[in-house]
């Protein structure tokens, strides 16, 4: 259900003003094997402007799976020459000073949420407020959390149980004021799918 993620980020660029605002600049946190980004980039890649791309991920081995990925669904799908330069970033997404402030129109961050301890958590929702420029979205999917479906509130917690040390903090993480206090943002959508939880937020102009 990485796809639920589509959902405002295809809003957002349809939106007037970011279609006629030239290439969409995308980042993605914890992009793993670049599976989703690059179902995101072929659903971007009639984008009035274009799109230019950044993904960032810990893992030097994810990393280069994505830069495989990427260059194969640039090929098989015949993404412009634009789409298809992804800048890939080895490093934390804590920190990204190889990013300028302002620098995003929209961040997106698909089930690394719940491996991150919640230090992390306040870190990376700092970066996203500094990074995103007034008017940018961020789309956050991850679990269910605690009190979204009430009828499975007593079961999702033994994923805590699968080697996942900070799910339980998770699971009980207000994001909509982790992203008012820590970035300024505020709540713009939700949608449950399945296990799955995508949340927007939006950045005041
Ligand atoms: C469960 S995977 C999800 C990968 C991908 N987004 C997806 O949906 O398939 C979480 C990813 O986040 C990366 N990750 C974990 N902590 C991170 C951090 N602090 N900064 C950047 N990437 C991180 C992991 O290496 C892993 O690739």
């Amino acid at each position: 259900m990485q796809r639920t993620t589509l959902v405002p980020l295809m809003r957002f660029a349809a939106e007037p003003a970011n279609a006629a605002a030239g290439p969409l600049r995308l980042l993605e946190l914890g992009c793993g094997t670049g599976r989703f980004l690059t179902f995101a980039l072929d659903a971007l890649q009639s984008h009035p402007g274009g799109v230019r791309a950044t993904a960032v991920e810990l893992s030097p081995f994810y990393l280069e799976a994505a830069r495989r990925n990427v260059d194969y669904a640039a090929r098989l799908r015949g993404w412009p020459a634009e789409t298809a330069a992804v800048r890939f970033v080895l490093g934390s997404a804590e920190s990204m000073p190889e990013l300028a402030d302002g620098s995003q129109d929209a961040i997106m961050c698909v089930y690394t949420f719940h491996e991150l301890p919640p230090t992390a958590r306040v870190a990376i929702a700092r970066e996203v407020g500094r990074l995103l420029r007034p008017g940018g979205v961020f789309v956050l999917t991850d679990s269910l959390q605690l009190g979204d479906r009430p009828s499975i509130d007593a079961e999702i917690p033994v994923f805590s149980q699968l080697n996942e040390p900070y799910y339980q903090s998770f699971l009980e993480t207000d994001f909509a004021d982790l992203l008012r206090t820590e970035a300024g943002m505020r709540p713009e959508w939700k949608g449950l799918r399945s296990a799955t939880k995508t949340l927007s937020f939006r950045k005041p102009e």
